[in-house]
């Protein structure tokens, strides 16, 4: 906090809310209701609140603190001049900052825009979807490209950074850069969001997804502006909650007839040849090799970071040799060759540990489907999936489930909805470390 002959004050929320107050009009007597009403609006305080808050206030004004006059009971007057730039609301309105977006996004434009007009409209977007498939990619590209057409400033928390549940809060208001440990990390978020509009965007909550859907329903209920954008591999499942499901970048359909042009319009494709060019000088996309890179794009589910590690071994390995080995669907995955190390410690660690966490009925499902190779509606689930133990209904609450937590695709255009399962994750659930738990299963229900 700054007035003319610039002192800097480090003070908690309620007093920096109470000084914001006093500070707006100099000289106007600003009633004790007022102020109640504005730093505490719950109503939950009384006049003793007030004085304590004011009292430090002074003390950290530290020999100014005749700036703050008590009006009798009536309230307090702020005698100093405050500069014109108001700079108070010049220390809030800072742009916290977000990482720089290191590559282009490819295939994206329409996402991006759609994303962002709707978080004008609802307040509260989940981009939802597996790992590596461009989540936070999309994020950085709004508050990069068109945060500042809707939102004063930005705060970008990478929630990836913690572990716990009770580290969210102290995440955010680390980001907004609120003194951590005066005062409750919530109240402080509280006072330090109002009348301000701000695009949060909660980055890689899956984690810490209760806490975040918590948060957020707070943060929702007591500003009325800001705006919240989280990227998650699992929806909150809050009442305001817009999501959005991360489509896989395009691949191009089978049979095409001129391959290298034809392939080449397909954003999958291209993230695969700027990767390939990025890391081989030789590298060519020709009728030849283009079939070959179409596969593997199709093979890799048009995920941005499994397309972007294939591609960028494309300088020591043969496109044909990396075409083989997905063809044994996991094979890629699993092998002690250097091309698959990357990618197995990628993919396949994030799988056992996502699989792991997953609840008995759920897992069970998901290894059924992986008989399915394309798209299915619920009922074909069904049928697939369930028997005497796990009925239709517990099929139904499972694929819906697997759904919001990114193991399936769903595509909501057609009536009813078509699910499918992303490749990996098909391959990995038909994998014979599932099949030994298929087994088990059944052996335990003998
Ligand atoms: N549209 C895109 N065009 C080009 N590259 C992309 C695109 N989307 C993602 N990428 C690249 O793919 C990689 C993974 O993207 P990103 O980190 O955004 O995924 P994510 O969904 O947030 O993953 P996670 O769930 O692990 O946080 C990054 O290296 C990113 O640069
Ligand atoms: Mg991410």
């Amino acid at each position: 906090m700054l007035w003319k002959g610039e002192i800097l004050l480090q003070v908690g929320a309620r007093a920096l809310a109470i000084l914001s107050a006093l500070t707006e009009t100099p000289g106007r007597l600003v009633g004790k209701r007022e102020l109640l009403e504005r730093v505490w609006p719950d109503g939950r305080v009384d006049d003793a609140n007030l004085k304590v808050q004011i009292s430090t206030l002074r003390k950290a004004l530290r020999g100014c603190e005749g700036l703050i006059r008590s009006e009798s009971s009536l309230g307090y007057r702020f005698l100093g001049e405050t500069v014109s730039s108001d700079p108070y609301l010049d220390t809030q309105r800072r742009c916290f900052l977000a990482p720089r977006l290191l590559t282009e996004p490819i295939g994206r434009d329409d996402v991006i825009a759609d994303i962002a007009s709707l978080l004008k409209e609802s307040r509260l977007v989940t981009v939802l979807g597996p790992g590596g498939i461009g989540k936070t990619t999309v994020a950085l590209a709004i508050v990069h490209r068109l945060a500042d057409t809707f939102a004063d400033e930005t705060c970008f928390v990478d929630l990836g950074r913690i572990a716990r549940d009770d580290q969210v809060c102290e995440a955010l208001a680390c980001a907004l850069d609120l003194p951590v440990g005066e005062a409750p990390a919530l109240e402080q978020i509280q006072f330090a969001l109002q009348g301000r509009r701000l695009l949060l965007v909660l980055d890689s909550c899956e984690h810490v997804i209760d806490a975040v859907a918590l948060l957020v329903e707070q943060v929702l209920t007591f500003s009325n502006e800001v705006m919240i954008l989280v990227t998650s591999r699992e929806s909150l499942r809050v009442g305001a909650e817009f999501v959005w499901h991360l489509e896989p970048l395009e691949v191009p359909p089978p049979g095409l007839v001129d391959p290298a042009a034809s392939a080449a319009r397909y954003p999958a494709v291209q993230l695969f040849m700027r990767t390939a060019a990025d890391v081989s000088d030789d590298f060519a996309f020709d009728d030849d090799i283009a079939p070959a890179i179409v596969e593997v794009c199709r093979r890799l589910d048009g995920i941005p970071r499994a397309i972007e590690m294939t591609a960028s071994m494309v300088g020591t390995l043969d496109i044909g040799e990396i075409r083989r080995s997905l063809d044994q669907r996991l094979s890629l995955l699993e092998s002690d060759r250097p091309v698959g190390n990357l990618l197995r410690h990628s993919l396949l660690s994030t799988l056992h540990w996502r699989c792991d966490l997953l609840p008995f009925n759920e897992r069970t499902v998901l290894r059924r489907l992986a008989l399915l190779t394309g798209a299915f509606t619920l009922d074909a689930a069904v049928a697939v999936a369930a028997d005497d133990v796990t009925d239709a209904s517990v099929v139904r609450e499972a694929v819906v489930a697997l759904a919001n937590k990114s193991f399936l695709i769903v595509n909501h255009q057609i009536s009813p909805p078509e699910y499918r399962l992303f490749e990996t994750v098909r391959a990995y659930a038909a994998s014979p470390r599932e099949e030994e738990e298929n087994a088990a299963e059944r052996r335990d229900r003998c």
